[in-house]
């Protein structure tokens, strides 16, 4: 504060924009400088006027001249019509401030000292902060400058000095609503991409749910259809086998008692080649139980894989989920004409049982080792394999880490990995959708962690934590 002739002058020092304060302790006619009191030479003076963001940024506009006279009558006639109103004496003085502080309308004049209104222009649009700012331009009747480079340079118009007020105000007006109206665009703009956003994160929902569920559906209802009619098989052959046991001592005792039965019966028993067929008859009821157990097993793991009767969190041992969809996935770690064996290397700790959606979890198994398979197959590696870790680790989190020596993942494409319908594989093979289910799956419902690492030609390696306990609140 400083006192003058019995009055208060306030000002304030700071780096934003500055505006005249109310108390006007300089009047300037006709570029005449009248101070009231011993002040420092105008320009410093500016440098000591009241920062604008200490006031509403509304309808602020920067005037930009070295001319005290204009920025005078400017500042008079805007502040009367309630415009806020900053300073600055010249180009770079502008730009350093505008970091800080944005006006809605700039009025620029073209010729000042140091860079003039065209440079400033040039810069004040090459800054993506200040680039949509509408600039006026300011220039003398008596100046031959070029308006058309002014406008190409970004500005929106010209108003010539001495200035023409209503003119200026009707410009200012316009320049303003018209600011205005592209703010208000922007941010409908806006609106509706995130709608757009919300609309794309239901229908992933919406695909993961009917995905998860129509695949949970068709192997649960495979399991059921195969269970039935092999557990006829499994049940009966015990029968079979002790049946032909019994047969089979029959017909030895018959040997036994008649060594030298009637020609027709020992023609037959020729035909038959009886000897062998006793032996083999035995390996292959031997066999066929062995096929029906497999039957038996793959069907429990189908069952185990969709648990469509456990919805809820339950407490489940997870390496019975990871192997059971190992098992969905045989046939394509099987050899194939072209390609070799998919090795899979299992390194299991022994872990509790970890509570969990036993089937969304299997699904990101599902989706994980899928992508193994195929980035393998890319590869056409001479020995495809594919090794899986669980341990436990921080005491109550565990982790699962799915490695394969497939072909990797390019840096460039790392970063969208989990997008929604990011995709690299060919229509109709990938969607775009298993690692995006995944990651809020793992996220989201478990409150997990999912991240990778990959080597381009050495392979990728997909690692899940997911905490024991703490997924109560999770819905
Ligand atoms: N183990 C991996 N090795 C190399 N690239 C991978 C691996 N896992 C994922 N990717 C890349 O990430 C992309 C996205 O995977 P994501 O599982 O989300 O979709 P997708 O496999 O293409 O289709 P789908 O919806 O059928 O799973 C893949 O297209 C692939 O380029
Ligand atoms: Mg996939």
């Amino acid at each position: 504060m400083d006192t003058y002739k019995g009055r208060f002058y306030s000002y304030a020092l700071c780096d934003n924009f500055f505006c005249i304060p109310k108390v006007k302790p300089l009047r300037i006619k006709y570029g005449v400088y009248e101070s009231p009191f011993p002040f420092p030479p105008l320009f410093d003076y500016w440098s000591l006027l009241m920062p604008v963001n200490s006031i509403s940024q509304e309808n602020t506009i920067l005037v930009v001249d070295d001319t005290p006279t204009n920025l005078q009558v400017l500042f008079d006639l805007l502040s009367e019509q309630g415009y806020r109103v900053a300073i600055a004496k010249n180009g770079e003085t502008a730009l350093q401030r505008l970091q800080s502080s944005q006006p809605n309308l700039i009025l620029l004049d073209v010729m000042m000292p140091g860079i003039d209104g065209f440079e400033t222009c040039h810069r004040l649009k090459a800054n993506p902060a200040t680039h949509d700012i509408p600039v006026i331009f300011m220039t003398a009747l008596s100046d031959s400058v070029d308006k058309v480079k002014g406008l190409s340079l970004g500005a929106v118009d010209y108003i010539t000095k001495p200035i023409q007020h209503e003119e200026v105000l009707a410009r200012i007006r316009v320049h303003l609503q018209l600011r205005n109206a592209i703010r208000m665009m922007e941010q409908r703009t806006n609106e509706v991409n995130q709608a757009l956003e919300s609309l794309m994160q239901a229908q992933l929902h919406l695909v993961q749910g009917e995905k998860m569920s129509a695949l949970g559906q068709l192997v649960a209802g495979i399991a059921h259809e195969i269970n039935n009619p092999v557990n006829f098989i499994h049940g009966n052959l015990i029968y079979v086998k002790e049946y032909t046991q019994h047969l089979l001592e029959f017909v030895q005792l018959y040997q036994k008692h008649y060594p030298n039965p009637v020609d027709e019966i020992r023609k037959r028993a020729e035909d038959l080649d009886l000897e062998f067929l006793q032996g083999d008859l035995v390996k292959i009821l031997g066999s066929m139980a062995m096929g029906s157990d497999r039957i038996r097993n793959i069907v429990l793991s189908l069952r185990n894989f969709s648990r469509l009767d456990e919805s809820e969190l339950k407490p489940v041992d997870i390496h019975v989920g990871i192997d059971s969809t190992l098992v969905i996935l045989q046939h394509r770690l099987k050899a194939k004409r072209d390609f070799p064996t998919i090795q899979v290397i299992k390194d299991y700790e022994q872990l509790p049982e970890v509570k969990c959606y036993p089937s969304q979890l299997n699904q990101v198994f599902m989706n994980i080792l899928s992508n193994a398979i195929d980035a393998l197959e890319e590869s056409a590696i001479a020995s495809p394999s594919i090794t899986i870790r669980t341990s436990a680790i921080e005491t109550n989190w565990v982790k699962v880490s799915i490695a394969d020596n497939g072909v990797g993942i390019p840096e460039p494409i790392r970063c969208k990995l989990f997008d929604p319908f990011f995709t690299t594989k060919p229509v109709g093979k990938g969607t775009g959708l298993g690692l995006s289910i995944s990651y809020q799956i793992v996220t989201e419902k478990h409150r997990g962690k999912i991240e990778f690492h990959s080597t381009v030609g050495q392979g990728t390696e997909f690692v899940i934590q997911i905490p024991m306990q703490g997924l109560k609140t999770v819905t």
